[in-house]
């Protein structure tokens, strides 16, 4: 038995639904343990592209079971489209689980996210607007519905009865937006409840009985950890913990862990606001921005840019424990004449190592770089580290001494070809060219 963790580095959108689909051959069942809809994993397969928001990506591939953990908050209206849309593109949904102790996402949720960031004006998050930080508070607040209760037509009523009288006043009263229709979300709400009813099991239980069995689990983080609600660039962050919240989040214990990959990309990028140390707001993070077609998938916002920063990714390996490192997209920075990684900040004068807490902090370090010369020529046919030019080799070297990790994988393109393995996770054997 096996369990490996799949979660991003940076600030989201690493390439972890790609890791995930290429580990996912030799996994039984793939995990999604925090939030919702406001991923957007991409995967690219035999030409065809494919966007996945709440559904794991193993889905792509059979008798892999897919499970939605009680650690997620699902929105019913987009899983049902998610799942119509990957029916007709010819993917079998037939391996699905939802735990039916996940939260669930209503319209006042998402009307609240906006109302909410509308009223932050200048100090807005930023957020992707699917109602998860809301969700998340009525779930520490106790007043979520879950999965089961939206299964249980009396049981919904009533929480639903209560719950928007209450968003209601909010809506109305404080941030002046119009009130939301009980009957309109009821049986809109409650049929999406019937459509994924077949998917609902105690999916902690199901887990539980494959490490018993001795199955080979992979956990599929979303966002990245300087988005973890504990870990990242908070207030700047998502509502959820894709650091260490696979235990919470899937009902399994800690000890079934023993792997974690750390996805990152070659460079950084982020959407919504935040700090950004390593920010280039100039023509090289046009020029990544277009190598590297960084616009959001979800809310297809254009992704800010800036270099690989190695006090992010040390941070991010301690607070998740990861054990070996995927790094995506080195083909991206092909054409550059110098590449830089941030190897540490200087604040007040002081050389630190570490990434501050404090935003006034962050706000005054400036970072200190260690320069590389660029390549020229096509990567993305390379087949190992050797067929890299001698910069690029020197580059990733570099990278995985910085960071203190084995290279799992490296990537020099979106498709499934392109990743090149270097460590095998499952069986824990070095391949070719391991560093
Ligand atoms: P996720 O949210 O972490 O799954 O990542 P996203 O799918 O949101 O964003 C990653 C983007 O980078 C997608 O458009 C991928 O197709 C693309 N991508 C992933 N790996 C590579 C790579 O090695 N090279 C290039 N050029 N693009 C990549
Ligand atoms: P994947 O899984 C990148 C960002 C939003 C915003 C902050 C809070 O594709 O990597 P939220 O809607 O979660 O309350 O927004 O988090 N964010 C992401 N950024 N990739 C994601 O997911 C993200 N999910 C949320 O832009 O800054
Ligand atoms: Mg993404």
């Amino acid at each position: 038995m096996s369990g490996t963790v799949v979660v991003g580095m940076q600030w989201g959108d690493e390439g972890k639904g790609k890791i995930t689909d290429f580990l996912s051959r030799d996994a039984d069942i793939v995990t999604r343990y925090q939030g919702g809809d406001n991923a957007g994993h991409t995967i690219k397969e035999n030409g065809q592209t494919y966007h996945l928001r709440t559904i794991p990506s193993g889905i792509l591939r059979a008798n892999k079971t897919c499970v939605l953990g009680n650690g997620i908050v699902l929105n019913p209206k987009s899983l049902v489209a998610e799942i119509t849309r990957l029916h007709e593109a010819g993917v079998s949904i037939d391996n699905l689980v939802i735990s039916d102790r996940a939260h669930i996402i209503l319209p006042y949720h998402i009307a609240l996210d906006q109302a909410q960031e509308n009223y932050r004006h200048d100090n807005k998050i930023g957020t992707t607007n699917r109602g998860i930080g809301p969700a998340y508070t009525d779930k520490a607040e106790r007043s979520g519905i879950r999965m089961v209760d939206l299964l249980d037509k009396d049981v919904f009523a009533k929480k639903l009865t209560i719950n928007l009288k209450f968003k209601n006043e909010l809506l109305t009263k404080i941030y002046h937006q119009d009130a939301l229709d009980y009957d309109t979300i009821f049986s809109e709400f409650f049929e999406y409840g019937q459509q994924l009813k077949k998917y609902v099991v105690d999916s902690s239980e199901l887990l539980n009985h494959a490490i018993e069995d001795g199955k080979n689990l992979l956990f599929e983080g979303a966002q990245g950890i300087m988005l973890d609600l504990d870990h990242g660039t908070y207030p700047y962050v998502t509502s959820s913990n894709p650091a260490g919240g696979v235990s919470v989040g899937a009902g399994i214990g800690p000890q079934a862990i023993n792997h974690v990959v750390g996805v990152a990309k070659a460079y950084t990028s982020r959407v919504g606001d935040g700090p950004f140390p390593t920010e280039q707001t100039n023509e090289i993070g046009d020029y990544l921005r277009d190598a590297g077609h960084e616009y959001g998938v979800v809310t297809k916002r254009p992704r800010r840019i800036g270099w690989l920063d190695a006090v992010v990714l040390n941070h991010s390996r301690k607070v998740a424990g990861v054990t070996e490192l995927c790094l995506n997209s080195i083909d991206v920075l092909t054409g550059l004449e110098t590449i830089k990684i941030c190897v540490a900040y200087e604040l007040h004068g002081q050389r630190i190592d570490y990434y501050p807490a404090s935003l006034k902090d962050i706000a005054d370090c400036t970072p200190i770089y260690e320069e590389f010369p660029g390549w020229q020529e096509d990567i993305t046919h390379a087949q190992n580290l050797i067929d890299l030019p001698e910069n690029a080799q020197r580059y990733v070297q570099r990278i995985s001494e910085l960071v203190k990790l084995p290279l799992a994988t490296f990537s020099v393109g979106p498709d499934r070809e392109q990743t090149i393995v270097l460590k095998d996770v499952w069986k824990q054997s070095v391949l070719n060219g391991h560093i």
